[in-house]
């Protein structure tokens, strides 16, 4: 699996409470607790052995902090992507500036209107992509990250949603040809070839893990889903989500590893 040594965070700011949220989890963040979360994420990273670049805050949008959405980085390129959902559209262009720290300018890339995408659609495997087909990542957007990919030997797969946000809601890759999977994911046709560690229902959350240089950073609360890796013999770091959750966002959305 990709060995990542940078990872880049974006600061919670206060507006993180008018964040978008499905209501699936109620409850609007307490930016106090969300910012020691975010502290306790950063730590977790920089166990793994990633130098972590962290932003400032943005005011402006207040799901900026779930920095996995206006970027894909791959080890090739950088591909600026451009979010589905209007209040997150203009984050795009904040990412930029920070991602030109590391790819040179002609390895940026962008999704241009009509095309929308988001990167927590966006699955990297050992070399191919995964990209789900969501309310915030039209077809337009996959025709034209495909034709970025395969300008870098790169390709992908396009994976229709119909239950959750994002692909890496329900699906994340730990590497070793292995997924964890839950709900709409445990059998489609697309991922036969994989080994599967199934989430059970009450913990569907508990899917959004990242592998990161060889440790698995877990959601704390879900006792299932830790002990299914442990039996994959990959150590483990727990981290409290609980503020971000409340906005549909997971453990993956909160930086960018590469
Ligand atoms: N609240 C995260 C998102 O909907 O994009």
């Amino acid at each position: 699996m990709t060995r990542f040594t940078h990872a880049i965070v974006r600061r919670p700011c206060r507006a993180l409470t008018e964040g978008i949220s499905s209501g699936l989890y109620p409850g609007k963040p307490d930016y106090e607790l969300a910012l020691r979360q975010h502290d306790a994420y950063i730590s977790a990273l920089r166990k793994c052995g990633v130098t972590v670049d962290i932003l400032p805050a943005d005011e402006r949008y207040p799901d900026s902090c779930f920095v996995e959405d206006p970027a894909v980085l791959t080890g090739k390129c950088a591909i600026i992507t451009n979010p589905g959902a209007p209040s997150r559209n203009g984050e795009k262009d904040e990412i930029l500036s920070a991602v030109r720290k590391y790819y040179p300018e002609d390895r940026i890339e962008k999704i241009r209107f009509p095309g929308t995408l988001e990167g927590g659609d966006v699955m990297m495997t050992e070399d191919h992509f995964y990209v789900g087909r969501s309310e915030r990542t039209n077809e337009e957007g996959i025709r034209q990250f495909r034709e970025i990919l395969r300008k870098y030997g790169m390709d992908c797969t396009e994976v229709p949603l119909t239950e959750v946000l994002h692909l890496k809601t329900g699906v994340n890759y730990l590497g070793d040809h292995t997924l964890l999977v839950s709900g709409e994911f445990s059998d489609k046709p697309v991922f036969s070839d994989f080994r599967k560690v199934a989430v059970p229902e009450e913990e569907a959350y508990g899917a959004n893990c990242i592998r990161v240089n060889g440790t698995v950073i877990v959601p704390e609360g879900y006792p299932s889903v830790l002990s299914s890796i442990r039996a994959l013999g990959y150590p483990v770091l727990t981290v409290d989500t609980s503020e971000f959750r409340k906005l549909d966002g997971g453990l993956s959305c909160l930086s960018l590893r590469f």
